[in-house]
This record gives C-alpha cells, structure tokens and sequence, in this order.
C-alpha cells in the first residue's frame, strides 16, 4: 500500500502514537542533555551538604508548610535580583531532596535569607512575626521553641542521603543525634535558615 496521510488522519490510534513519538522527542531533546551538563548536575563551588541540625530544620519547613507561602526561587529578573541578591542557579540545589522551589509568593522569597538577619530577630519573628512586622499575616510558630528537635532518625536520614550521592563521611553520620541534643525545633528551623543561599556571595 502507498503511503499516504489520509492513512494517519482516519487511524487515530496511529495518530496518537506518532503524536506521543513527536512530542517525546522534542521533550527527550531538552531535557536529556541536562543530565550530563557540569552546569546543572554539580554542586556550586563552597556548596555543603546539609549539616544535621540544619536537616531537622528542613523537615520542620516541610512538615510546616512554610513552602505555601515562600518561593525559594530567585528569577534572574532585575526586581528580583535588586530585591534578594544574586539569580539562583541549579548547582545550589544538588543536596535539596526535593528542592523548596514553591510557587507562590504570599511572604517573601527565603533563597537568600541566610544570614540577612540575627537568630534572635529569627526567634522573636517565629514566635510571633508581628513583634518585628506589624503588618505581617505570617502565623505564629510559638510551639516550636518549646518543643525539641526529633532525633532518632537523623542518622537514617543522612545514611539515605548518602546513598543518593550527598558527601557524609562515617563521624557526620555518627555524630548526627549528638548535634540534636538539647535543641529545640525553632533551633533547628533557624539554623536551615541561615544557611539558605550563602554558598553564593551576593552584595546584599
Ligand atoms: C500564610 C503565609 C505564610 C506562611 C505559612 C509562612 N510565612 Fe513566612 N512570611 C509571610 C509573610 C507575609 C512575610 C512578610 C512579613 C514578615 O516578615 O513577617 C513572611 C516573612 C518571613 C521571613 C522574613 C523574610 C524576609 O526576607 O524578610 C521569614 C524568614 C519567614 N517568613 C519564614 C517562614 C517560615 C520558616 C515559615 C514556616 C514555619 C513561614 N515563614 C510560613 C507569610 C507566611
């Protein structure tokens, strides 16, 4: 039988496959090189791993919820850079397992919050962001200073980690629970956001 179209038009299981071939290429053709581009797949240079206090800290965003209201996104877009420092790059999230991206922006992006303020401003914000923000509509988090940090399964957390390529040596691991001892959970949230974003230097 002669090719013709008209073969393609009536037969439309052929035609969805041939779609789904077309757009699989077009798909696979972006999104494989990434895999294999330095740019994409390496860590920043002065990126570490997430240390265990820090990592106790980022479940408690997680578990929080803090994600549905903060970005941690920077576009390289000039209100954006003005705003929170330099664009975010790929290689600053290797060690987030899943990355906090988020999508919306009810308060303000955290990318770089490291550092932009004291632990204690940290402290006063957490437990009630309207002693430092008046107008503020971010819920109090007052519990988590009272409550300690969850520590029996950070060393399987780091152990899982490090199977998945994330560099912890042996004593990381070993050590992991006695770096949790005595702190609290606000502790912890404040030690992941302080290290947000600083593996890149920026002039804010
Ligand atoms: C209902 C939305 C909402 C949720 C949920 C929320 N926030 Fe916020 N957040 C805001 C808003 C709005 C602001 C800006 C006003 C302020 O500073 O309080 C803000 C500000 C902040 C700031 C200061 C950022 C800056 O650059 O000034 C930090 C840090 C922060 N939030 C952390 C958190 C953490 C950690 C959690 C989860 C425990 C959380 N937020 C949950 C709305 C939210």
């Amino acid at each position: 039988m002669k090719f013709s179209h008209e073969l393609i038009e009536k037969n439309s299981a052929l035609l969805v496959l041939l779609v789904i071939l077309v757009v699989s290429v077009g798909g696979l053709v972006e999104i494989v090189p990434l895999f294999f581009q330095r740019s994409t797949t390496e860590a920043v240079e002065g990126l570490k791993p997430y240390a265990p206090l820090q990592l106790a800290g980022r479940n408690i965003y997680i578990r929080e919820g803090c994600y549905n209201c903060h970005s941690q996104m920077i576009r390289p877009f000039r209100a954006e850079t003005e705003r929170y420092g330099h664009y975010s790059v790929a290689g600053e999230f290797v060690y987030d397992r899943p990355f906090q991206w988020g999508s919306k922006r009810t308060g303000p992006d955290l990318a770089r919050v490291g550092g932009r303020y004291s632990d204690d401003w940290h402290r006063i914000h957490l437990n009630n962001p309207r002693d430092v923000v008046p107008e503020s509509n971010m819920p109090a988090y007052f519990w988590l200073a009272k409550t300690p940090v969850q520590a029996d399964d950070i060393e399987k957390h780091l152990q899982v980690l490090r199977t998945l390529g994330h560099p912890y040596t042996d004593e990381d691991i070993a050590g992991a629970k006695a770096q949790l001892a005595g702190k609290t959970e606000q502790d912890a949230l404040i030690a992941y956001l302080q290290v947000l974003g600083t593996s890149i230097k920026t002039k804010r």
